[in-house]
């Protein structure tokens, strides 16, 4: 074994040489420096500091120096890591305090803003009203009853006493539905009834359905859309609503149906209220009647006192509702119901006309139109 080179220089050794481990400490502190973000730094970091950096592999050349030139190399080493190790540490806090700063602002979340962006709505005045009459009627022990839009002609007009060809059929502005299966001269074809089906323009055909479907004693309460062809204007609407009233037992009469009436308008408009019938003619009940309920606002003190002129009904003292009567019972016949053992009473009416008389809508297309600004003031009731 030959004794140790005491003659050996480290500073012989290339990468220990003084300057070079300077080199290389600036080399990787201008890395550090020159580091834009927080990935850039991890990179130089392995560069300069990992085992394959400059300084790492100095670092082991030093073993192979003679004792006494070690512990020179080593301190110049040394410092030179440690100096690189503090820059990167101090940078690696300056990086990240700029990243904090940055998210900050880019993630702030402004808790000044409105939460409420989307406004509630509100439901449509027609759905409450409908569904306030009927509570009237399911508190009495009536049933709801519903029936489709698109109906059987037999059930909007000949069930219901309408004789084939009757101009009544026109009178109600049908919307008859082409028929799928009308071949020839289907192209001019303008309706006509061929299919049989029309958009129902009542709802007094549900009364028919619900007498098919029930054994009498039978109480509906029949809420629904109807169509007529109307163009829309402040007055008419092709769609809207009615509410239909079937009654069928034994023993009801005239004065069943009265009270009946009354009772409603009373629970729609308050005590004191009442009802007139005033005789009229529809096919499917006899007698039949219009229905005309008191102005709920002058109570029919309008009438004949010029100082008190009233705007809901004209100064008429009354507001006309809609139609009534005794179930016909050629009606009860077309339904399987006997007439000897059986009487009914029945009434049918606009939910839109009620509407606009009980709050003051002047406008029919303001109720079509589904605009929030037209329905919010009614309010959320359920
Ligand atoms: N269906 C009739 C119409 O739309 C209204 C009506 C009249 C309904 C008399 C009835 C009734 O139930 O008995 O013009």
């Amino acid at each position: 074994m030959s004794a140790p080179n005491k003659s050996y220089d480290p500073v012989e050794v290339e990468a220990l040489k003084p300057e070079e481990i300077a080199r290389m400490r600036d080399e990787a502190l201008a890395a550090i420096a020159a580091a834009g973000d927080l990935e850039a730094l991890r990179e130089v970091k392995v560069g300069h500091t990992g085992d394959r950096s400059p300084l790492a592999l100095a670092n082991r050349e030093i073993g192979a120096l003679p004792p006494h030139a070690k512990a020179d190399a080593g301190k110049r080493v040394g410092q030179a890591r440690g100096q690189v190790n503090q820059a990167l540490k101090a940078r690696q806090e300056e990086l990240e305090a700029e990243r904090d700063a940055r998210v900050l602002v880019e993630e702030a979340v402004d808790v000044t803003l409105p939460y409420d962006r989307i406004p509630a709505g509100a439901r449509h005045p027609i759905t409450t009203l409908s569904e306030r009459i009927e509570d009237v009627f399911v508190a009495m022990g009536y049933e709801v009853a519903e029936g489709p839009e698109v109906e059987a002609e037999w059930f909007n007009f000949d069930a219901l006493n309408f004789p084939p060809d009757h101009p009544a059929r026109e009178m109600q502005d049908t919307f008859f539905v082409r028929g799928a299966r009308s071949g020839e001269g289907d192209e001019g074809d303008e309706g006509g009834g061929s299919s049989g089906l029309v958009l129902r323009t009542h709802t007094s055909p549900v009364q028919i359905r619900s007498m098919i479907d029930r054994e009498p004693p039978i109480y509906v309460v029949c809420p629904g859309r109807t169509f007529r062809t109307d163009e829309l204007d402040a007055t008419h609407t092709p769609v809207f609503h009615q509410v239909e009233l079937l009654a069928v037992d034994e023993g009801l009469t005239m004065a069943d149906l009265k009270g009946t009436l009354d009772h409603m308008v009373r629970a729609l408009f308050g005590e004191g209220m009442s009802t007139r019938l005033r005789p009229n003619f529809f096919p499917f009940t006899e007698p039949s009647a219009e229905m005309d309920m008191l102005c709920y606002v002058c109570r029919g003190e309008s009438v004949g006192n010029p100082d008190r002129p009233c705007r809901t009904c004209s100064s008429e003292g009354w507001i006309e509702l809609g139609g009534c009567g005794m179930v016909n019972p050629r009606v009860l016949v077309a339904c399987g119901v006997d007439p000897e053992k059986y009487s009914g009473f029945a009434f049918g009416f606009g939910i839109e006309r009620m509407l606009m008389f009980r709050h003051n809508v002047e406008d029919m297309r303001d109720m079509v139109e589904g605009d929030v600004r037209f329905t919010r003031p009614f309010g959320m009731e359920i």
